[in-house]
């Protein structure tokens, strides 16, 4: 049985307001920002990461020093041993999960034929391999809760946070692109699997947010300016553009929403390039 923390039901302001979401890779980031965005939003949040404990445990303090609920937890999302202790720990600390944000993920960039199978493996393991680890766990508590009206709709949410790079093929960086190629269908088979138990599974697929991750592509001006020409917005994401959609799109608002990719790019699956020619 879920329990419903003191600050009980759902308020307007406050739309996850008694929901406790999983956010991996929240130390940094996007995870960071979207975790900052679901505390915000009334959820207690749990900050996993797997490197780095200095900058969750400073995420929890910023969180709390708002008002906000929120805890730290170390798991590799690449270990089943690990994510199902994340998981008991999680439940012991908060008695269950509304909400899971896949958004662990790495970058190992090589050129196609440099590739090593140590590189690849790497990448998949952790971009894919973690979060179908991760939303198994997920979907098996939310089967077991079911839905709980005062606190939502459905049953439970899973966001997996993919990449334009699920449909833009990205040369030099071929584990990254099959990884996330992996998610979308991933992502899809489990929204149709789990519809019926009034689980929604969606995923956000960001263009170019300035994280660590991308750091070198947008560092000086000169490199910014070249990043900005593949956007038609006019501007490089910031990591609160996730955060404000992952809040909705986990929201009761969003409840008619499953199975769906939402592009937040500022346009860049847009083909630039054809602005000018073709
Ligand atoms: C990558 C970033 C890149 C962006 C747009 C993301 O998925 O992690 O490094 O800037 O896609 O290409």
């Amino acid at each position: 049985m879920k329990s419903v923390n003191s600050q009980g039901m759902k308020s307007a302001g406050q739309v996850l307001a008694g929901q406790r979401a999983l956010i991996t890779g929240a130390n940094s980031g996007i995870g960071e920002g979207i975790a900052k965005s679901m505390a915000a939003a009334g959820a207690t949040v749990v900050i996993n990461y797997v490197r780095g404990p200095e900058d969750a445990a400073r995420i929890v303090d910023e969180i709390k020093s708002r008002g906000g609920q929120a805890l730290a937890l170390e798991a590799d999302v690449s270990r089943e041993d690990q994510v199902q202790a994340m998981y008991r720990q999680m439940t012991d600390a908060c008695g269950g999960i509304d909400i899971l944000v896949n958004n662990a993920g790495m970058q190992k960039d090589a050129a196609f034929t440099d590739m090593s199978l140590a590189d690849w493996e790497l990448v998949i393991r952790v971009n894919l391999t973690g979060q179908f680890l991760c939303a198994r766990e997920a979907a098996r508590a939310f089967t077991r809760q079911g839905v709980i009206p005062e606190i939502s709709s459905s049953a439970g949410k899973i966001i997996c946070i993919s990449s334009v790079h699920e449909a833009i093929p990205w040369a030099g960086h071929i584990n990254y692109a099959a990884s996330k190629g992996g998610v979308m269908m991933m992502m899809k088979t489990m929204a149709q699997e789990l519809a019926a138990r009034k689980i929604r599974v969606n995923s956000i697929a960001p263009g170019a947010i300035k994280t660590p991750i991308n750091h070198d592509a947008w560092a000086t001006p000169e490199k910014e300016a070249e990043l900005l020409k593949l956007i038609p917005y006019g501007r490089v994401g910031e990591p609160d553009d996730i955060g404000r959609t992952a809040v909705w799109l986990a929201s009761d608002q969003a409840d008619y929403v499953t199975g769906a990719t939402l592009y937040v790019d500022g346009g860049m699956m847009l083909y630039p390039g054809f602005r000018t020619g073709g």
